[in-house]
């Protein structure tokens, strides 16, 4: 029985066997081979109790490239919001057939629950969990700083500088990208007004700074977060306007990075807050190129994790989509 629920369970080896393979799976589909028969006959279950539009989404067509039956259940619309438990939706689930459930959850330590449970056979994948983790959105983001500041299949992210900004209280993405980020070597800054810092920030393998120009003639990729209003009381927050000016990226901060580094967010983003429209839609902004690369890393997951045929061998006749 194999999960994906955290990035701190990932070794190096582990993170770059799904970096590289993912990169051979990115070439095919760039090569016009966008199905695979891999995983025809296995079942995956995409089990989103939160709202979500690049994951959900990316899993989906990972799945459907790698011929997976896919089964999408929502909380909204489902028994859940008639009272169901965590654990008669994964007996009802597993009693299906389900080889894989792609879970996110607004609890922390959801996915963890169902991969320590014996409720469920198949593997468990975290497409999110509370302020917890996202362990493929720190691969795919691993994926695309490796693209552009250190190409090559087995090579890690060893002293490249990674400059994390925002609502670090709240960001799994966060707590997922400093674990992975330090697997393969990257240097990990944290810039974040002190009401949105984590308690214990100080024993976490990163830096901290409160001034943001100070950092980025220093930075090889910038990742821009969001603030998650929805998740905080208004008054840990500051204005939007304050926010923005100390926090934000925009076009007269962007001029500060070094030529090569690149800007990166996770979506979803919130123009005009932690990002202007001049940045977020700048050549030198990643965020569209994530969510493509996200599709890549997932095939590669959910096809290491379920173990299927070894892709290179598959026919040269494969169904194309
Ligand atoms: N990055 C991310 O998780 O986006 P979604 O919430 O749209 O899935």
């Amino acid at each position: 029985k194999r999960h994906l629920v955290s990035a701190a369970d990932l070794s190096r080896d582990d993170a770059l066997l799904i970096l590289d393979t993912a990169e051979e799976l990115a070439q095919l589909s760039g090569r016009a081979v966008k199905k695979l028969p891999t995983l025809r006959g296995r079942t995956v279950v995409n089990l989103f109790f939160e709202d979500s539009t690049r994951t959900k989404t990316s899993f989906e067509v990972a799945e459907k490239r790698l011929s997976a039956d896919v089964i999408n259940f929502s909380a909204k619309g489902s028994s859940v919001s008639k009272g169901e438990s965590l654990k008669d939706t994964a007996l009802t689930l597993q009693a299906m057939g389900a080889d894989a459930v792609v879970i996110r959850h607004h609890a922390s330590g959801a996915p963890a629950r169902l991969a320590q449970s014996d409720w469920l056979h198949g593997s468990v994948i975290n497409a999110g969990d509370g302020t917890h983790e996202h362990p493929t959105q720190a691969l795919l983001d691993a994926f695309t700083m490796r693209r552009h500041l250190n190409p090559g299949a087995g090579q890690d992210l060893a002293g490249r500088r990674v400059t994390i900004v925002g609502d670090v209280l709240h960001s799994r993405v966060a707590r997922s990208n400093v674990h992975l980020l330090n697997t393969l070597g990257a240097q990990v800054t944290f810039v974040a007004p002190p009401t949105l810092l984590p308690i214990g920030i100080e024993n976490w393998p990163c830096e901290v700074s409160y001034d943001l120009d100070s950092v980025l003639p220093k930075t090889d990729s910038l990742m821009m977060l969001r603030v998650q209003r929805e998740r905080m009381n208004a008054a840990f927050f500051p204005t939007e306007r304050e926010y923005s000016r100390r926090y934000g990226m925009n076009g007269r901060r962007m001029a500060q990075l070094p030529d090569h580094a690149i800007v990166m967010h996770p979506g979803p983003m919130v123009r005009g807050m932690e990002i202007t429209a001049e940045v977020a839609d700048s050549p030198r902004c990643t965020a569209i190129e994530q969510v493509a690369n996200g599709v890549s890393v997932r095939m590669a997951v959910l096809y290491l994790l379920l173990g299927g045929a070894v892709f290179a061998d598959a026919p040269t006749d494969t169904p194309r989509t």
